[in-house]
């Protein structure tokens, strides 16, 4: 099939990778001119594994190329993906300006009957509307062409994005056309070949099966870390606990981690625009504002655990922190927990040493005073982060970071303390190795007399 996907973000270039893969041709329409010209070099703008080789491997068969010209890229195109960002308002509420912007662009420029799909996480009603700019400004130019909008949210993981795209647990298409449904079934059935995992429903329900997904998620966090809260007051390891629940079929072992909180591109502004969404008609989220609330507050709990660590006088101490992305796997830094404890920090006159092994350059434009008055040092060598380090701080799991040299870590700190954000250390390993070990929601275990900075 001919395609165009709008937005070439973590959802439209893995669309778009993922399409031409399979035999589309597609053209991803940006509008960023410095992503588009490094797309056109073969260079991906994002971490995110395996997705430059699948777009090279696009580019070099010729069926997926860039471009910010809407006339030649929807020129042939049967099926148009909309993938542009959908942000909080400051009330919460998603903003749609780029929704509709595009809608205007497609009302400007289509000339030919095709369908619409949405694949931007928008709130109910969003096709509707959608449909109703695009016709608009089909109208508005006399131009002919029957325009469908369908919905088919994105379910994918940045850190395992294609895989999740091409395997999909299911794939949600909302429409009230079964021409449209057809068409999209067809275009989706490489990637549902050994099961049937295609949901064709209205398209309201669509778009707030995306919404109802994500808070359950972040549902699920929130309550092992508020969980995790009462563990520490109990002498009780959360550990123990979630594996004693996970094991239960119904609970599952999924989502059930506790940590420093959920950050990232969707669960804090889906939570927050679903909250909107019932506030406006007059209904009382209580158990999600309850979810964000607890998600707020446990973003602070790694600053406060230092803070008491040190009786309250962090100034001119040398933090350490491993892993600034919000999750393992991406260069993704929106609402990353790492940047609250960060701010933190800083505020708080301590240096900072950082290792990530993707987002440091997201790090560098975010701070550059702290990185210019050397308060903030970035590492690309984890061993060289924690030296002379007074603690070290685990915020994101990467791999790097799961079994490392602990004798040598303790050689290269100036005391030896370790803060588990993400409760993947042996405590007992910890100590035996003379650290001082704090988790999230376990009991802390060993010692280390806290010295003058
Ligand atoms: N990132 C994820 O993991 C993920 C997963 C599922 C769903 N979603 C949803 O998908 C949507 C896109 O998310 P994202 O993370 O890919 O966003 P993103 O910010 O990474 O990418 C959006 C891209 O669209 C481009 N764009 C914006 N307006 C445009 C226009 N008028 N014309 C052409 N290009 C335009 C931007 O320049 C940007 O490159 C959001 O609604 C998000 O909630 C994201």
């Amino acid at each position: 099939m001919e395609l165009c996907v709008i937005g070439a973000g973590y959802v439209g270039l893995v669309t778009a990778a993922c399409f031409a893969e399979m035999g589309n041709r597609v053209v991803c329409l940006e509008r960023d001119a410095h992503r588009l010209a490094q797309l056109r070099q073969g260079l991906c703008p994002i971490h995110e594994p395996g997705l430059q080789v699948l777009l090279q491997a696009g580019m070099q068969r010729g069926v997926l190329s860039f471009s910010d010209d809407w006339q030649a890229s929807l020129a042939n195109a049967q099926v148009v993906f909309v993938a542009v960002g959908t942000p909080s308002h400051e009330d919460g509420s998603a903003d749609l300006q780029h929704v509709l912007a595009v809608a205007d662009s497609l009302g400007q420029h289509l000339s030919h009957s095709c369908l619409v799909v949405n694949k931007s996480t928008v709130p109910v009603g969003t096709a509707e509307r959608v449909a109703t700019h695009i016709r608009q400004g089909l109208r508005a130019r006399g131009a002919a062409g029957a325009i469908d909008v369908a919905s088919n949210p994105e379910f994918l993981k940045e850190g395992s994005a294609i895989d999740d795209f091409m395997r999909p647990d299911r794939i949600i298409v909302g429409t009230n056309s079964q021409v449209a449904a057809q068409t999209l079934q067809r275009l989706y059935a490489p990637f549902v070949r050994n099961r049937e995992r295609i949901l064709v429903m209205a398209p309201r329900a669509a778009e707030f099966t995306k919404y109802a997904a994500n808070a359950f998620l972040a549902t699920k966090i929130s309550f092992v870390n508020e969980l995790a809260g009462l563990c520490a007051q109990l002498d009780v390891d959360i550990e123990q606990v979630r594996r004693g629940i996970g094991s239960d079929r119904r609970i599952g072992s999924h989502f059930i981690y506790a940590g420093c909180g959920y950050g990232g591109s969707c669960f804090p502004k889906d939570v927050r625009a679903l909250i909107r969404t019932a506030e406006q008609h007059g209904y009382t989220p209580a158990i999600l504002q309850a979810v964000q609330a607890r998600n707020e507050q446990q973003k602070t709990w790694l600053f406060n655990a230092l803070q008491q660590h040190f009786g309250g006088f962090l100034r001119g101490r040398v933090v350490a922190l491993w892993g600034l992305a919000f999750k393992p796997g991406t260069d993704d830094l929106r609402e990353a927990p790492s940047l609250v404890l960060l701010d933190a920090l800083l505020a708080a006159g301590v240096r900072v040493q950082a290792c990530d092994p993707a987002a440091l350059a997201g790090i560098a434009e975010r701070y550059p005073v702290a990185l210019t008055n050397g308060q903030l040092k970035l590492c690309d060598d984890p061993y060289a982060c924690v030296e002379g380090a007074d603690a070290l701080v685990l915020v994101t799991e990467w791999k790097q970071f799961r079994q490392p040299d602990f004798p040598r870590v303790r050689g290269l700190m100036r005391m030896p303390v370790v803060f588990d954000g993400r409760n993947i250390y042996d405590p007992s390993e910890l100590s035996t190795l003379g650290y001082l070990y704090h988790g999230i929601g376990r009991p802390p275990v060993g010692h280390c007399k806290v010295t003058a900075a």
